[in-house]
């Protein structure tokens, strides 16, 4: 009997021991991913503003017709396509992503992709188009309500 209740004991921790560990784990594998960019992509910054309408508008047109299949329109990574991937497409409000994601970087993936899951690169698209949707993603993130900070892009930084 009371061996049973230790074993509860065990379980409960380990169990919350693997919660904590998962939601920091996000964070640590977007900066792991970002520290060794390729020369190519480190310090990289935009020849677009990113609070350009017309910039916008068109980032929002490559968005719906490339990207919203798998990350969704409003950009949670719930777009009809995700469920059938081999990992969940990137949310672009969730605060691991959103605060950590530096702005190169973040071309970086758009541009490459992630090797090994279903997000493939989308350097074909050119530069400026990659741009332009980079801050149409930024958007997203702030207009997400789970999104406490009104100040963006983050990845500016
Ligand atoms: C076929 C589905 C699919 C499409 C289409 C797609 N993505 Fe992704 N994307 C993914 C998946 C899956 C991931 C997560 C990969 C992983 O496991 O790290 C991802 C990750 C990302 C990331 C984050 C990379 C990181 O390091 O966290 C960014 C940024 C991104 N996608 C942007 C875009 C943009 C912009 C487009 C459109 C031009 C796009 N994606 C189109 C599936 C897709």
């Amino acid at each position: 009997m009371r061996r049973g209740r230790r074993r509860i004991v065990y379980v409960l921790g380990f169990g919350a021991l693997v919660l904590m560990g998962a939601s920091s784990a996000r964070g640590a594998e977007v900066e792991a991913a970002c520290q060794y960019l390729p020369a190519a992509y480190a310090g990289k910054a935009s020849p677009v503003r990113l609070t350009d309408r017309a910039a916008l508008a068109a980032g929002q047109r490559v968005y719906e017709t490339g990207c919203a299949l798998c990350h969704g329109t409003t950009g949670r990574g719930d777009g009809p396509a995700a469920g059938l991937l081999r990992s969940t497409p990137a949310n672009f409000a969730e605060p691991a992503f959103r605060d950590r994601l530096p702005i190169d970087c973040n071309f970086y993936r758009i541009a490459e992709g992630v090797p090994g899951t279903d997000m493939r690169g989308w350097k074909w698209l050119g530069e400026v188009t990659l741009w332009q949707v980079l801050a149409y993603e930024c958007t997203l993130a702030r207009a997400a309500p789970t999104s406490r900070r009104a100040a963006h892009p983050p990845n500016s930084r």
